[in-house]
């Protein structure tokens, strides 16, 4: 059974993606966007990320509260657009372990070959939120999630900023059971395995490569 993605349609995340979009829009403003970006969609990625009880004391007695053990979640950028995603997770839970998937795109195949691999330890305790911008053709977060979900996670979500109907299809087939978050779908992938109309090259945008 396939799960239908989250689209994160909120208004200031729509208003960041369009001016991320823009063909004149600098490396920094770029970086900083797509920081934001992540910020913002982390509130719906970890809207059920699980609390534990803590007594704690306010200025005028004790109570219990709640608090999300930021440890247990890991960030897994996969390299290396997925890093420009990070900062924003970060920002909002700043105790979370990062991990590292590099995977590449073979340009004559399109297929995802992998270069780097490095987890926390412990990840059956670990709730993972795999993170790349651009989910296009899907090869490489299919073969990332697939040697994730080696080191069995205790979940795995996977967020991107712009979805190809294309990459939402293979993804949804192979890992059915993870969740994904994106702030748009996009019309289609052009022959190069670009997303139209799409934001162009995610890794030389945000690292100025071009
Ligand atoms: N990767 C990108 O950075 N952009 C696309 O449009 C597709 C894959």
């Amino acid at each position: 059974m396939r799960t239908e993605p989250h689209v994160l349609d909120h208004p200031l995340i729509q208003h960041k993606l369009t001016l991320l979009r823009k063909r004149e829009t600098s490396t920094a403003s770029f970086r900083r966007l797509l920081t934001e970006i992540g910020a913002l969609m982390a509130y719906d990625v970890l809207r059920d990320a699980p609390l534990h009880d803590v007594a704690i004391e306010t200025p005028l007695e004790t109570m219990v509260g709640r608090l999300i053990d930021g440890k247990k979640v890991v960030f897994v950028p996969i390299l290396r657009a997925g890093l420009g995603l990070l900062d924003g997770f970060l920002g909002v839970v700043p105790a979370a372990r990062v991990g590292h998937i590099g995977v590449y795109r073979d340009p004559a195949t399109l297929r995802a070959v992998e270069y780097y691999f490095k987890m926390p330890g412990e990840m059956p305790e670990r709730d993972a939120v795999v993170l790349d911008p651009m989910l296009a053709t899907g090869h490489s977060a299919v073969a990332a999630i697939a040697r994730l979900k080696q080191t069995r996670p205790r979940s795995i979500r996977f967020v991107c900023i712009v979805a190809a109907p294309e990459g939402l299809r293979a993804l949804q087939e192979a890992h059915s059971d993870v969740p994904i978050h994106t702030a748009a779908i996009d019309r289609q992938l052009n022959d190069h395995g670009y997303i139209l109309p799409g934001l162009g090259d995610a890794g030389d945008r945000i690292f100025g490569t071009k």
